[in-house]
């Protein structure tokens, strides 16, 4: 058998397949462990004990020539943390760690509380509400900007630059072409604000001009790295929470279950990305001759692994498709695995325990008023919009 023969012609980012990719995920697990996608010219590895190999072993599968699928701009992101490998990539890691430590998240942690409750007090207050928009978006929008010390000037623009910094990564499609000029826009921003020196204070931004200062990193990559934590914190940490209403409504006895226990918000949280997993994909390329799953992967071929058909592998969990926030889902692979596993992580499920905790708090029930709608992006798994009631718990009087 030669290595293309096992193939799938289905387009994997079509408006239909973005809308509803699970159906396509199951035909290509059932193909075997590397299926041949002759619309991307890559592999797809779709099954869990796959991906978590090739997430594995970074040495034989390298971010270093871009994880997307568009070769423009996997050229263009050369350098940043996601698309660096080895020494390079543990640098850029370091540098930026100690922010994003258990003890550093700690220290945010009330900071993060109490942003929650404000934000789900005024939707309870009001009652029918957008979730995307009035609860999902909030504290994306706050935490991460103000760490990374992005100017209060150029919040305005992120939800767009961020979405197509994404939409970018896609392969060379009409959504990936359209994102181009504003994923160049806040690189360009970015690099003005190098230039002006303009991050706030004390923040991560601040850090990484420190060290250009002191000589331990080339100028020139600032700019990239002024965005490397920024652009994937926004999208995805919206997906989900946007996710979690969407399920939670859909599923009261679910929500009944976290109200009883609350203990089980963070076990949630895995429940959720491992379900709705907002990061769909991305891909390496094999740096040898290898194997995947035992069949051949040619050296240079492009390999993308789909986090999201991953967690829906029927040959690793039991009820795939179900919502089950008592599972134990921490071994998900929505926020990767291995050495270019989510950097951000503890930020992310700070952010998503902290608001459901809030809801909790104060919501009985969650209901959809109408039909949520997909949001259309190369990468992010998402909703534009979920449309909520929230009915109050009538025992809190502050509700
Ligand atoms: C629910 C929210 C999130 C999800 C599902 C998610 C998902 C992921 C995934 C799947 C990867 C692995 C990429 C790979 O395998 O090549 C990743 C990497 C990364 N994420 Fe997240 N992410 C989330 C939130 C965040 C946040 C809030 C931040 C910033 C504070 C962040 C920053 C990063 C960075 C910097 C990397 C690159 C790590 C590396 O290459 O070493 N992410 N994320």
């Amino acid at each position: 058998m030669k290595v293309h023969d096992v193939r799938y012609e289905h387009d994997l980012y079509s408006d239909a397949a973005i809308g509803d990719p699970y159906p396509h995920y199951a035909a290509l697990r059932e193909l075997g462990p590397a299926v041949w996608l002759t619309a991307h010219r890559c592999f797809a590895v779709a099954r869990y004990a796959d991906a978590r190999e090739v997430l594995t072993d970074d040495v034989t599968f390298a971010s270093g020539e871009g994880v997307g699928l568009n070769p423009v701009v996997n050229r263009l992101s050369r350098g940043t943390t996601l698309n660096s490998d080895g020494d390079e990539h543990a640098a850029r890691r370091r540098l930026l760690a100690h922010r994003l430590t258990p003890r550093a998240l700690r220290s945010m942690a009330d900071d993060v509380a109490s942003q929650a409750e404000a934000v789900v007090a005024a939707a309870v207050a009001t009652g029918e509400v957008d979730g995307v928009r009035d609860l999902a978006q909030a504290l994306p929008l706050s935490i991460v900007p103000d760490l990374v010390g992005w100017p209060e000037s150029g919040r305005q623009h992120l939800l767009r630059w961020a979405g197509a910094t994404f939409d970018a990564l896609g392969p060379l499609n009409a959504r990936s072409a359209r994102a181009t000029p504003a994923a160049l826009g806040m690189m360009r921003f970015s690099r003005k604000v190098v230039r002006e020196r303009s991050t706030l204070p004390g923040s991560m931004g601040s850090d990484v001009l420190a060290a250009a200062d002191r000589g331990e990193l080339d100028r020139s990559a600032c700019p990239a790295l002024m965005i490397d934590y920024l652009a994937p914190s926004l999208d995805t940490t919206i997906s989900a929470i946007s996710s979690a209403l969407v399920l939670l409504a859909r599923h009261p006895q679910q929500w009944d279950l976290l109200r009883a226990d609350p203990s089980l918000v963070p076990n949630a949280v895995n429940e959720v990305v491992r379900l709705e997993s907002p990061l769909r994909a991305f891909s390496r390329v094999a740096t040898t001759s290898t194997k995947v799953g035992g069949q051949p992967v040619p050296a240079g071929s492009r390999v993308l692994v789909l986090y999201a058909s991953a967690n829906r592998d029927e040959r690793e969990w039991d009820r795939p498709t179900e919502l089950d926030v008592t599972r134990d889902a921490s071994r998900q692979l929505g926020f990767g695995y291995g050495t270019h596993g989510c950097a951000g992580q503890g930020l992310a499920r700070l952010e998503t325990q902290s608001l459901l905790t809030a809801l909790l708090r104060r919501v009985e029930r969650l209901e959809l008023t109408g039909d949520p709608v997909p949001a259309m992006n190369n990468i992010i798994k998402g909703w534009s919009s979920v449309p909520l009631r929230l009915v109050p718990d009538e025992r809190r009087t502050d509700a």
